[in-house]
C-alpha cells in the first residue's frame, strides 16, 4: 500500500497473532459499513466519495478559486469544527512554512486566514486592523448555517465588506457553503445572492474535507486538489481489502482497540514536522467526536517532536502508563539542510559533518522510538513517502476510514456527536436566546 503502519515496535506490547485474532470483527465492522448497515448510515458519503463526487461542483470550485486569487488579497474562511480543521491541516500541511508572511511578491496566491473558530473579540479586531488596504474575499462555511461562532463572525464581517465595498461587489466576494435548502446561512445566501456550496447530506462535518467545505480554501491555496482527490481515490481502492494483515488502515483500527481493552486510554498522534499541527487537530476532532461516547473511548492526544520531547517527553518516557503512540513518519521531507564545517567547533558539532537536518531528526525519531518502547509505550509508525497533495487526500481517507471500522469495534455510533449540544443548551439558556 502506499503508506505503510509498521507495529514492529510495539511487538513487546502487541502481537501479530493478538492483532489477527480480532479478523472476524474487523471483518463484521467491513460489513456494517460498506453494506451500510450499522449505526449512522444515513452519514457515509465520505466512503464512496474519492469515485461519486460531484464533478460539476467540483469545477465550480476550481473557478471560482482562481477569481480569488485573481481578485483578493486575503480569503478570510468562517467556520468551526468540522468545517474549519481540515482546509487548516491541508493549508498547514501542504504550503510554505511562513505562508502568510512572505511578501506578495514570493507568495502568488492569498492569504487564508480563519476566523469565526472562537469568540474572541480581540482576535476580531486585530483582524480587522491587519484587513485594512488589502482585498478581501470571504468563503462562510456552516452545515447547519446556524453555529453560534461561525454566525457571529459572518455577520460582524458582512457588514465589514458592505462598508468596504457596496452590496453589488460583496456579491462576487462572498461564498457560502451550507445545506443545500436548510439553515439560517442558505437563506441569506439566497437573499443575498452569494455563490453557495453544498455540503452534501451524507457527510458529516468532520468527514467533509474533501467536499467543498475543505476544498474551497485549499484550492484558494493553491494545493492541487486534483492530486488530493486522486490520493483518497488511491486510498478507498487499497484500503478496501478486508484481509487484516494486508489494510494497514484496518491495523490500525484494531491495534487501538486491543491497546484500550489492555488499559491504554490516551493516544498520542506524535509528528515530528511542525506543519502537522492542524493536521493533528483535525484528526483529535475526528476521534474524539466520533469514539468518545457512552462512557467509552481513547482520548486523542496530540504530541509534535522533537520540541515536546522537551516538554512531555518525561511524562511520555516515565509518567502514568495509559499511553499509546501513533508518529507518523515522513520518508522524504520536503527539503534539507547539510551541517557544514565549523572551524572552530566551539558548538562542539563537527561530528555532524556530513549529515543533514533531517538525518538528525530522523535519529531523534529513532532514539524516541527505542526508549519510549523501553519506557512502556507501544509505539506504532505510519510511514509516508513524501508530503504533498496525494499524500494528504490518502491520509484523510486513511483516517477517516479507520475512524469508522474502530468506532464500530468499540461499539458506538462513530458519525453522531450528541454530547456537543450541551454547552450549547446552557450558553442559550444564560444568553436569554428564545425557546431556551
Ligand atoms: O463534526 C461536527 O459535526 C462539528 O464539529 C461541526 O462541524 C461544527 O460544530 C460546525 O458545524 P456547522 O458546519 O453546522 O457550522
Amino acid at each position: 500500500t502506499y503508506l505503510t503502519f509498521n507495529v514492529e515496535n510495539a511487538k513487546q506490547f502487541i502481537s501479530k497473532n493478538d492483532i489477527l485474532s480480532v479478523q472476524d470483527n474487523t471483518n463484521a465492522a467491513h460489513e456494517k459499513l460498506h453494506e451500510k448497515t450499522g449505526a449512522g448510515n444515513d452519514y457515509l458519503g465520505w466512503l464512496d466519495l474519492p469515485n461519486t463526487y460531484d464533478k460539476s461542483e467540483y469545477q465550480k470550485i476550481e473557478q471560482c478559486a482562481k477569481e480569488i486569487q485573481r481578485n483578493s488579497d486575503i480569503l478570510l474562511v468562517i467556520g468551526i469544527g468540522g468545517s474549519y480543521l481540515g482546509a487548516r491541516a491541508a493549508i498547514e500541511l501542504l504550503t510554505h512554512s511562513f505562508q502568510n508572511e512572505l511578501t506578495n511578491k514570493k507568495r502568488s496566491v492569498p492569504k487564508v486566514i480563519f476566523v469565526g473558530h472562537h469568540m474572541s473579540a480581540t482576535y476580531i479586531n486585530d483582524l480587522i486592523e491587519m484587513l485594512d488596504g488589502q482585498d478581501v474575499s470571504i468563503n462562510v462555511i456552516s452545515k447547519s448555517g446556524t453555529t453560534t461562532e461561525s454566525a457571529i463572525a459572518f455577520r460582524i464581517f458582512k457588514k465589514y465588506m458592505e462598508k468596504k465595498y457596496g452590496k453589488d461587489e460583496v456579491r462576487k466576494r462572498i461564498y457560502v457553503t451550507t445545506d443545500q435548502e436548510r439553515g439560517a446561512l442558505k437563506t441569506i445566501a439566497n437573499k443575498e445572492k452569494y455563490q453557495t456550496f453544498v455540503i452534501p447530506d451524507d457527510v458529516g462535518g468532520r468527514y467533509s474535507v474533501l467536499t467543498s467545505v475543505g476544498l474551497l480554501p485549499i484550492a484558494v491555496s493553491g494545493i492541487s486538489i486534483d492530486e488530493m482527490m486522486d490520493g483518497a481515490k488511491k486510498a478507498s481502492e487499497e484500503l478496501s481489502n478486508r484481509n487484516l494483515e494486508e489494510n494497514p488502515c484496518y491495523q490500525y483500527a484494531a491495534v487501538r482497540n486491543i491497546l484500550y481493552e489492555r488499559g491504554k486510554l490516551i493516544e498520542l498522534l506524535v509528528s515530528y514536522e511542525p506543519s502537522f499541527h492542524y493536521f493533528q487537530e483535525w484528526w483529535k476532532q475526528l476521534f474524539g467526536e466520533s469514539e468518545g461516547k457512552n462512557g467509552k473511548g481513547i482520548f486523542p492526544a496530540a504530541a509534535s517532536f522533537s520540541t515536546d520531547l522537551h516538554s512531555l517527553g518525561q511524562y511520555i518516557q516515565d509518567g502514568e502508563r495509559h499511553l499509546f503512540q501513533t508518529i507518523i513518519h515522513v520518508e522524504e521531507p520536503k527539503s534539507d539542510i547539510s551541517i557544514e564545517y565549523d572551524e572552530s567547533n566551539e558548538d562542539g558539532l563537527n561530528y555532524l559533518v556530513g549529515k543533514t537536518v533531517n538525518e538528525v531528526n530522523d535519529k531523534a525519531f529513532e532514539g524516541a522510538l527505542l526508549a519510549h518502547t523501553e519506557g512502556g509505550v507501544p509505539s506504532f509508525v505510519i510511514q509516508l513517502p513524501k508530503l504533498d497533495a496525494f499524500t494528504f487526500g490518502y491520509l484523510v481517507y486513511f483516517f477517516e476510514k479507520a475512524c469508522a471500522i474502530s468506532g464500530y469495534l468499540l461499539g458506538v455510533n462513530p458519525f453522531d456527536q450528541p454530547g456537543v449540544e450541551d454547552y450549547k443548551r446552557n450558553m442559550f439558556r444564560l444568553l436569554g436566546k428564545p425557546t431556551f
